[in-house]
């Protein structure tokens, strides 16, 4: 990987645990434990004793302002940066005692600012880890082949390229597709899509949530956009400096029930319009239907209902299922009910994650 570590003590390489894990391609546990950095010369802890436990097949998104500590809690995870306090631990295993570069091996990571190698094709750069695990040249090949396809880059058109050869959009489909060659169990991801634009964000996150349920890694997302953790996490740690953690919650209950006025804070403005998006109306309470009433499906959400209600100026919406069958009808008053309601708010927005 492009950042490399500059504070690495010699250890003892742990290949037990190292061909443990390369045999779990699904998500394995991480556990962060009085976790601390303090940058040579700093007065101050970039990262101030953080503890977390992310269950396997977890994404969890990292949200905070700038220089809160982020990236530095991250590259701790994968050790190119040392913590100096704390322990971590990866399915079990405390990480702190093994090779470094071993360890990075199994650890997929996309770096902020996609960060693909200049120098290398397309195609190069994603086989970088798979050359280090001595893969051989032909399963290389197959594996850029279909991770191409996976992030929706045709490997004839790209796998040759060079990175200034495409668009920064693309680019940043190239670094995913290469933390993911060796299909490790665990990825990290720093701002992944974060040099987007909205359009192509959006395209980027719908694939990447595709893809996670397909592969259930465990993963770690920072992001500064509340809005992408509220779509893509399990849950969110909203942090405040030195990797504070105000609140790690699932989007509903820290929707419903922000922690403090730092969190509410960052949930900007229509935090009541952010959870009805997040509970599709199969889980909505329903009335009896009404005649002639406009009809949304089953699969929309309590926002999209909200939306026609007011685009429409009519009472009530009936909602249909996918055989066009009425199975009720969705009203102001029901939203509100359900707003006013947080506990079923939470409940249903978790089931259906
Ligand atoms: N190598 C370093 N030496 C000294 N201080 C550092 C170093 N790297 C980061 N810092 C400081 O540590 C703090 C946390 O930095 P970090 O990169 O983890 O923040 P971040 O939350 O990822 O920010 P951003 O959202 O801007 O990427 C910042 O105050 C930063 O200036
Ligand atoms: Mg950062």
């Amino acid at each position: 990987m492009p950042d490399s570590t500059t504070d690495t003590p010699a250890v003892s390489t742990n290949t037990g645990f190292l061909s443990a894990i390369s045999q779990k391609q699904r998500g394995v546990s991480i556990e962060l434990d009085g976790v601390s950095k303090v940058y040579p010369g700093q007065p101050e802890a970039a990262v101030d004793d953080f503890s977390m436990r992310i269950e396997p097949g977890e994404l969890v998104m990292f949200v905070g302002p700038s220089g809160c500590g982020k990236t530095t809690t991250m590259k701790m995870i994968n050790r190119i940066i040392e913590p100096s306090n704390g322990s971590i631990r990866i399915d079990g295993t405390d990480i702190l005692s093994m090779d470094p570069n071993q360890l990075r091996r199994h650890i997929g990571y996309v770096i902020q600012q996609i960060g693909l190698f200049p120098h290398l094709t397309i195609a190069e750069n994603i086989g970088v880890v798979p050359k280090l695990l001595g893969w051989s040249k032909s399963r290389i090949a197959d594996r850029v082949d279909e991770l191409l396809q996976t992030v929706q880059l045709d490997p004839e058109q790209f796998a040759k390229r060079y990175p200034k050869q495409l668009s920064g959009g693309q680019q940043q489909r190239a670094g995913v597709a290469r933390a993911l060659a060796a299909d490790p169990p665990v990825m990290l991801m720093d701002e992944p899509f974060g040099a987007t634009d909205p359009i192509t964000r959006e395209k980027l996150q719908a694939e990447f949530l595709r893809l996670q349920a397909d592969i259930g890694k465990t993963i770690i997302f920072v992001t500064h956009d509340f809005d992408e953790a509220i779509k893509l996490g399990d849950r969110i740690a909203v942090l405040s400096d030195r990797s504070q953690i105000e609140q790690f919650d699932t989007p509903a209950r820290i929707l419903a029930n922000p922690a403090n006025e730092y969190v509410s804070s960052f949930i900007g403005q229509g935090a009541a319009l952010k959870r009805l998006a997040l509970i599709p109306l199969i889980d909505a309470p329903l009335r009896p239907a009404v005649d002639g009433a406009p009809q949304i499906t089953l699969q929309d959400s309590l926002r999209d209902a909200l939306n026609m209600l007011v685009l429409t100026g009519a009472a009530a919406v009936n909602v249909v299922d996918v055989d066009h069958r009425v199975c009720g009808s969705i009203t102001n008053a029901s939203i509100s009910a359900v707003l006013n309601d947080a506990q079923p708010v939470a409940f249903a927005a978790e089931g259906t994650r």
